[in-house]
């Protein structure tokens, strides 16, 4: 039986019509209210299309071989993550789909339900109301979304038992003032964390999550490996590859330790002995250095426990090009509209080309550059990469939401490319 309301009226993302209570500016930007049973913010439409793309690429690369992906859509509101995936991707990918849908709100779920009762898929989906923290408990899955209001930190051991043998794990949060630094008393709470407030925040605050999933799955034999790391305007996302192995959750710790703003030289001499900066790096003083876990350093300018290692997969990020994105605006063999085209190539955009500078040590906030170095103004993110590529390293305008670029280059060619006004 239909909702009372139904059919309500109509919402839009990427190709895919639905139904909603009362009417959503697709525009609006932020966090929703909670208040609504028909809870949709378009502000995350941007992280369900980067979802869509992720697991078109992953269903034939990290899931290839399964014929049946487990899913659970942990806190599916409407349910129109999984409407995404079961209309936009290609068929036989969305065949392959089994979705558990669950929320504790009845009244998203009914209008989840009618939805996806026009579905052709949609009896490869399952709904539960219910607390997800048991849902994600009720058997293995290959793929686990976690998209609740806040901080996704209640779910993330559950979901790290709930992994099948190889599985993914993308999980959202909004608690970005927290991991952010802005309010330290949460973020310790939460995260056992600090973060130094500088240009760098919100990476910090991505590898701060990093962490806190790496050392959940450590402590279920299970070890992560970054796909994708997006801050985008209020939420923080992540996504990971997780893989059973006792070896890799004994090791995991490698990849935690700190980031320390304006290190000294004694701090860069430490990073590149534990090998969070290049040989080539000896003898400058970068703006920000990684430093391993029992350095525990102390005092301004340190964020962590964080993940020192590479936060993104360079496959998959090639594969979220502005095209992919496009294409899956002509799904479903309808005519793209030109509105929803913007805003799905807006929500990959940079990603494809960041994938060849995601290895760098690098990433810099060009409008931190004068207060560091001297000088006039910032330079533009586009020339310094430009210039960087010219010599030979692999520089890229970065997705990251303050103006920045990502590098592999020496920390000296970039002060003096810098310094030539590039
Ligand atoms: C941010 S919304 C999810 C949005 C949805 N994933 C989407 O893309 O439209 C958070 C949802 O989590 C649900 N929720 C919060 N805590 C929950 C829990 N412990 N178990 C199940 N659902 C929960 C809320 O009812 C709400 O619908």
């Amino acid at each position: 039986m239909d909702p009372p309301g139904w059919p309500g009226v109509p919402y839009l993302e990427g190709t895919t019509v639905h139904r909603v209570p009362v009417a959503v500016d697709r525009d609006r930007r932020g966090p929703a209210g909670k208040e609504s049973g028909g809870f949709l913010n378009p502000a995350m439409s941007g992280n369900r299309t980067r979802s869509v793309l992720m697991l078109n690429y992953l269903a034939d690369s990290a899931l290839e071989g399964v014929q049946r992906i487990q899913t659970i859509d942990s806190m599916c509101a409407t349910g129109i993550r999984t409407r995404r995936w079961l209309n936009e991707l290609p068929k036989e990918t969305a065949s392959r789909l089994r979705v558990r849908m669950c929320d504790m709100n009845e009244v998203a779920l009914e209008w989840a339900r009618s939805n996806l009762a026009r579905d052709p898929l949609g009896h490869n989906v399952s709904l539960t109301q219910g607390d997800a923290r048991r849902e994600l408990l009720s058997q293995g899955w290959h793929w686990i979304d976690i998209d609740p209001y806040g901080s996704p930190m209640p779910f993330l051991d559950l979901a790290m038992q709930a992994t099948a043998r190889r599985a993914i794990v993308s999980m959202s949060a909004t608690d970005t003032a927290a991991l952010s630094g802005s309010s330290a008393g949460p973020l310790m709470r939460r995260y056992g964390a600090r973060v130094w407030p500088d240009g760098l925040k919100h990476d910090s605050g991505l590898r701060v999550l990093l962490a806190a999933a790496a050392t959940a799955a450590a402590r279920h034999d299970r070890v992560i490996t970054p796909l994708l790391s997006v801050w985008d305007s209020h939420h923080l996302r992540v996504t990971v590859l997780v893989d059973r192995s006792k070896s890799g959750a004994n090791s995991h710790q490698e990849s935690i330790g700190w980031r320390v703003a304006n290190p000294s030289q004694e701090d860069v001499g430490l990073a590149i002995s534990a090998g969070l900066l290049p040989q080539h790096d000896n003898g400058s003083r970068p703006m920000h250095a990684m430093l391993p876990l029992n350095a525990s350093p102390s005092g301004p300018g340190v964020s962590g426990p964080l993940w020192t290692g590479v936060v993104g997969d360079a496959g998959l990020m090639k594969s979220m090009s502005e095209e992919a994105a496009s294409l899956i605006c002509a799904s479903n063999n309808s005519t793209p509209n030109l509105d929803e085209e913007r805003h799905a190539r807006r929500a990959v955009r940079n990603i494809a080309s960041e994938a060849n500078a995601i290895h760098g040590a690098h990433l810099v906030v060009t409008d931190s550059l004068p207060g560091f170095l001297g000088g006039a103004g910032p330079p533009s993110p586009y020339s310094m990469a430009k210039g960087l590529r010219s010599m030979g390293f692999s520089a890229e305008v970065s997705r990251y939401g303050e103006p920045s670029f990502r590098s592999d280059a020496p920390w000296s060619t970039i002060v003096d490319l810098y310094k030539k006004g590039a």
